[in-house]
């Protein structure tokens, strides 16, 4: 069992939850995720470590309430266990000097993005960071991104607030010098990111989430292609050239259990929350 010692929510639908988990603390990573199991009748599912406290043994989720069992997480309160969390999994980012790195955060994967940009910084690289969401209610982590980056930028879908869209990146694409771009987000934001860096030729480096279910290599569930070869996102990633993705094979196999996944969060809302 793993207590949840704190819970915040961030904005509509997403939450922050600290929980209890010395024997994964030591090693977690940025850039790595971990694998939830509420309770035993609840499926699996990963969200990526967003912070490691050692001192307290615990890490931080930052997650988006979308389908059953992010709902079921969302209702847990501080004090309550979940039955299990698995992981590290997956590969730390690559964190190196690498100069000048332009961080690019989208919706709730702007939470772990901070991490990997706090360490970037700390390993010696100047951060750009930029931060954008659906709309300004939407956005996450704007104080703790603006903290650690010496330049900031915030765009919105809407407009509501910063930029309005992605269009101004190909100034400070053009203009600064960046020698590696990092983005985590939506497959749409991370897709327009590396296509918009590739005219530019700047190393970006995205985050994969394509449904998952041991997490380990054993089901072939995360299978992408990268540069023409099959990867396992679990084991290979997730963290990827963005510029050798194929993106359209992504985007298919993330819609594969669509209906059954509607479904299971209906049932579990007429059910108040209990596992049918
Ligand atoms: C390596 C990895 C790291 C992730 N990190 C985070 C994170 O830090 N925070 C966070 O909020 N989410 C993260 N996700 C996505 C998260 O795992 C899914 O949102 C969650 O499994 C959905 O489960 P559910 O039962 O609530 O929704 P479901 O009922 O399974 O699905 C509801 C809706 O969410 C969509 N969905 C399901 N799985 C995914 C997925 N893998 N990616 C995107 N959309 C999905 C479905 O297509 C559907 O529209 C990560 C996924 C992976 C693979
Ligand atoms: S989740 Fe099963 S192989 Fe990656």
């Amino acid at each position: 069992m793993n207590k949840i010692v704190a819970k915040q929510e961030l904005a509509t639908k997403i939450k922050l939850v600290e929980i209890y988990a010395p024997e994964s603390v030591e090693e977690a990573k940025p850039g790595q995720f971990v694998i939830l199991h509420i309770d035993e009748k609840g499926e699996r599912f990963p969200l990526t470590i967003v912070d490691a406290n050692i001192s307290k043994g615990t890490i931080s989720l930052v997650f988006n309430e979308v389908g059953k069992s992010t709902k079921q997480l969302g209702i847990l309160e501080e004090g309550d266990d979940i039955l299990n969390l698995a992981g590290p999994l997956g590969n730390p980012s690559e964190i190196e000097n690498f100069g000048r790195v332009l961080c690019i955060g989208g919706g709730v994967m702007i939470a772990p993005l901070w991490f990997v940009a706090s360490a970037l910084r700390k390993a010696g690289n100047e951060i750009i960071g930029v931060i954008g969401a659906r709309n300004k209610d939407l956005l996450i982590f704007e104080d703790e991104m603006k903290a650690i980056s010496d330049e900031f930028y915030i765009t919105t879908d809407d407009g509501s607030k910063g930029y309005t869209g992605l269009d101004f990146l190909n100034k400070i694409l053009s203009q600064k010098n960046i020698n590696r771009v990092v983005t985590m987000g939506s497959v749409v934001t991370m897709k327009a990111v590396s296509e918009m860096t590739k005219s530019y030729g700047i190393k970006t480096m995205v985050t994969l989430t394509p449904i998952m279910v041991d997490g380990t290599g054993m089901c072939g569930c995360c299978r992408v292609s990268v540069g023409g070869e099959i990867k396992y996102a679990c084991i290979d990633g997730p963290e990827f050239d963005g510029h050798a993705v194929d993106w359209n094979l992504l985007v298919s196999r993330k819609r594969i259990y669509l209906p059954e996944e509607r479904i299971s969060s209906l049932l579990n809302e007429r059910l108040g929350g209990i596992n049918p």
